[in-house]
Parts: C-alpha cells; structure tokens; sequence
C-alpha cells in the first residue's frame, strides 16, 4: 500500500482515490501522525499532499525527517513539494502573484517521473509560494509560466516532488504521473480490486465474529445493503437483518428490500411493520428536529425488541455500513471511529451493548458501488440516490407527517422517479425527491375550481452533499413531470421547481 500524509489540502482525499485507481491500496492519514504510524503500515510509498499553509508561517505543519528516512520513495505534491524543498536545503518564497486554475507546463528534463510525458501540457495549478531553487543534489524538471521549479526529483535519495496537481481531471497528464511514481518508482503491483477487497473482508468478518449471532439494521440504501450482503457471504446464516419499515419510505420501497434480500438473496431477514408506532408518535409533531428525534428514538426502541427477540438473548455483533470518509472526517483512521447519527438508520446510539462489524470502513462509496456490483447486488439498489433516514416525514414540510399526505407524496415522488429513470438522468442526479409543503392553492380543472396542495420538485447535483447546485431539467421533462403529477394525483393541482443551490439552500427542506 501507499500512505497519502494529509496536510489540509482540499484534494487530498482526491489523491488517495487516484491511487486505488491505479490499483494500489493507499490510505489517508493526518500529517501529524508520526513516522512510527507510517512505519508499521510497511507502505511502499508516501505521498505528502497539498495544503493551505505557507511553510514560513508560524505554526505550519512541518517535515518530519524521519519520515525521509523510511527507505521509500517519496513525492511531494504542492505543499508537500514545498515542505520538502525547504526541509533540505533548496529554496522557496512568496509570489508577487499566485497562480491558480490551469497553467501550461513546460519539461525541460523529464527525468525518472516525468519520462515518456508529453514536453509541453496543461496542469492545474494552486499556489503562492513558489520553490525557487531546488535542494542541492536535486534536478529541477519543469517549469510553469509562474513557477520557475514545477516539478523536481533527486532519484537517488528517491524524493521526487510537483507543484501541480496531479489528482484533479483538469490534469491531463495526472494519472500518469501518479501510474509512474507508483508502479515506476514504488514498485507497487496492480492488486487492490473490488474483489481483493471482497476476498479480504470474507476473511476478516469471519476472524471477527467467529461462532457469534451478528445483527444487521437493514435500510435498503446503498451501503447498508453492501455491508449486509458482503457479512451474510462470510457468515451465512448467523447473520439475521432487521429491515424497519416506519411507513416513511418511498412507493413500494419496503416490498423490494424485502423481495431482495429475503427471496433473492436468502438473507435471514425480519421485516418489522412499524408503520402505525411510528405515525403514532409523529401526531402532531411539525418541527423538523423533533420529527428526527422522534423517528430516531422510535427506530431505536424497535431495534432493540427486535434484536432482544433473536436467539441466545440476542446478537453480540451489529454490522453498520461506516465508509472511510465517515473515518477520514472523524479524526483519520488512527483512532476508533465516531459515527455521526446522520450516515446511520436511525442513528443507533454507542450505548446498544454492540461490537461493530465495519466491513466498508476502508472504502469510498465509489468502491462500495463497485463491490455491491461484483456482489451481484441489482443496479437499481447499486446506484440508489441517498434517502435520509427520516425518510418522507422530512418532506411533509411545515405541518404534521399524516398518512395521508405521506400518500400524496408518495405518488409525486414515484412519477419523478419514473420521469427521471425514463429521462436517464437518474445516475447523474445527486438527489432528485419531492417536497409537500402544508400549502394549497386554487385551480381550475374540467371547468371546476380546484383547491389541492403544490408538489415542489428538487434536483440536485453534487460530489458530497457538502455543496449542491441545482439541476437543470429540460424544460419538456419537466412540462411531462408536472402534467402527469396533475393528472394522476387527485390531491395536487400545482407544481413547482426549486432553484436554490446549496448553500445557501440545504438540500432538504427541513
Ligand atoms: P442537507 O439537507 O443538510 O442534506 O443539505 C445533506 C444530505 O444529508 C441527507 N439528510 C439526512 N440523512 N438523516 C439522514 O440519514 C437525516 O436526518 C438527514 N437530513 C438530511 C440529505 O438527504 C442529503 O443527502
């Protein structure tokens, strides 16, 4: 594997996916996590990432020179290349101007990193400082028309370094570069897979658990259903999953999460009708925050009888379906992790007397699509856009989560599903979801005057749910959307689209 040393750059995550693209497993640590922790990982490569610092600013994260002496290549990236330079003796300054976006990149020597590239290529640049001399010993690469050092190495101390970014697309030539630094240079084989993943945790669950009875909070979103399927592999049928349904789910969801894994998959599977409990504790509440309270204390409770019910006093195990930027986020993967109560069902507590069963921990959800594919797990289920986990009540915005407007909604949200699936916009949509606000309006319809409530459609695109914009349907798919809405669904007579990105917008309505 590879470590990537994470020193605040906004693509340092970006880098250590590129690297298992290339087919070599890497991880990403916190650049303060000693040359000790770095060791023990026995890596065949460190890749130092970019940042926001200024190497001369007081308090900037520094070079720990033990890590150059581990007796393997190193390459440093921006800051990482910055660091570098100064930590042995070359020379880096503040810019009188910064150079940012993309940049034309000019190899003067290609050298062991740059061999076989193209001499003249686009980059995509990011900085202020600039490295001005390169350490004694060192060859300077290239240049860019504000960086008078772009690139440099000394092949002998095996240090090799870049002011451009190599992980962005806007790179052209990016991922070659990394393919060379790792397979060149590192000696690294192509052997991280879906299916080497798939191998090893199969092993890993197994050791874990043992003879023990595990349990399984089932959604049916993505990633609790790839846990779920990948630990009822390993361990047949010690496995039982418990699948919740709160009567909050979308038109016909509950059936095929069901018909999936207990008819198809033949997962021991218990199926809780919680509808009514769950509509019963929300009567009158409209707050936002007490509705996911409320929906999360209820969802607790069941899991609990539930998991009570099963033999021997219950299970000892519970499966939950952290991913590694869950671990990233939360402190880098040194520590045990903290999962934040928004990624789960639910938001099952630390207190349910569970050992957790994380198979997905070292995985991005790219990678988890890709190993619920080669499970066999259905494209539908594979490429599911997230749901929250207070599913529908959410969307009955500014009043009570009643079954009847449950049901209206309901039927909205399976027309747009329908519209966008059949517009083959589903995949490139982060989101794409109703809102029922608590609003009617008056029309007109068959000569007769109307007063229904107004479905508001939302799309969005977006990488991480951290920012969004919203999507822009065309206009005929739309028009198609909003007379179907009208036509089908007796309690609607009008439909609106929100433009608002995130943020300043969140991409829920409550
Ligand atoms: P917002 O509305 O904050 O949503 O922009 C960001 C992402 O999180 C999802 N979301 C939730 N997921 N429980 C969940 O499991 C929740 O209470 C919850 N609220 C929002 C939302 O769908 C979006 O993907």
């Amino acid at each position: 594997q590879v470590v990537v040393l994470d020193y605040g750059g906004q693509y340092s995550q970006l880098i250590a996916r590129r690297v298992r693209e290339c087919g070599v497993f890497s991880e990403l640590l916190p650049h303060h996590v000693g040359a000790a922790e770095v060791a023990r990982r026995r890596p065949k490569g460190l890749i130092l990432s970019g940042g926001p610092a200024s190497v001369y600013a007081d308090g900037a994260p520094r070079l720990e020179p033990e890590l150059l002496q581990l007796g393997i290549p190193v390459l440093g990236i921006c800051y990482g290349m910055q660091l570098l330079t100064t930590e042995l003796g070359g020379e880096v300054q503040g810019a009188e101007v910064g150079e940012f976006g993309r940049s034309k990149l000019t190899v003067k020597e290609p050298g062991r990193l740059l061999a076989g590239l193209p001499l003249e290529q686009t980059c995509w640049m990011s900085h202020r400082d600039t490295v001005f001399a390169p350490p004694p010993g060192f060859t300077a690469l290239a240049s860019s028309t504000e960086s008078p050092v772009a690139a440099l190495e000394s092949v002998e101390r095996g240090i090799y370094g870049i002011q451009f970014h190599p992980e962005v697309v806007h790179t052209p030539y990016g991922q070659d570069i990394i393919t060379r630094f790792l397979e060149e240079i590192c000696g690294c084989a192509r052997t991280w897979s879906a299916s080497s993943v798939i191998d090893d945790q199969l092993a890993r669950i197994r050791e874990q658990v043992g003879g023990g009875r595990v349990i399984c909070a089932l959604s049916g979103g993505v990633d609790s259903s790839v846990a779920a399927l990948l630990v009822h592999r390993a361990i047949g049928d010690q496995l039982t999953c418990v699948f919740v349904d709160h009567g909050l789910m979308r038109k016909n969801e509950g059936e095929q999460v069901i018909t999936a894994f207990r008819d198809h998959y033949k997962v021991p599977l218990v199926a809780v009708d919680a509808e009514e409990r769950f509509l019963n504790r929300l009567r009158g509440v409209t707050e936002p925050e007490q509705k996911r309270k409320a929906i999360g204390d209820e969802f607790i409770r069941v899991f609990e009888e539930e998991s009570a019910k099963l033999a021997e006093g219950g299970a000892r195990f519970l499966v939950q379906g952290t991913l590694y930027s869950d671990v990233i986020e939360s402190g880098g993967g040194t520590g045990a992790a903290t999962i934040k109560s928004h990624h789960n069902v639910g938001g099952l507590p630390d207190d349910l007397q569970f050992e957790l069963v994380e198979p997905l921990r070292a995985l991005f959800k790219d990678e988890v699509r890709a190993v619920g594919a080669e499970l066999g797990l259905p494209e539908r289920l594979v490429w599911r856009q997230p749901f929250p986990g207070p599913g529908l009540a959410i969307r009955v915005v500014g009043g009570e989560a009643t079954r009847a407007r449950l049901d209206t909604l309901r039927d909205a949200d399976a027309i747009l599903q329908d519209e966008i699936r059949r517009a083959g916009l589903y995949r490139e949509l982060w989101q794409s979801f109703c809102v029922l606000p608590d609003v009617r309006t008056v029309g007109v319809q068959g000569d007769e005057r109307t007063y229904g409530y107004v479905v508001v459609i939302r799309a969005v695109t977006s990488d991480d749910a951290m920012t969004a914009d919203w999507a822009r349907l065309p206009y005929d798919l739309l028009e198609q959307i909003a007379s179907r809405m009208i036509n089908e669904i007796r309690e609607v007579n009008r439909v609106v689209l929100d433009i608002t990105s995130k943020p300043p917008g969140t991409i829920e309505w409550e």
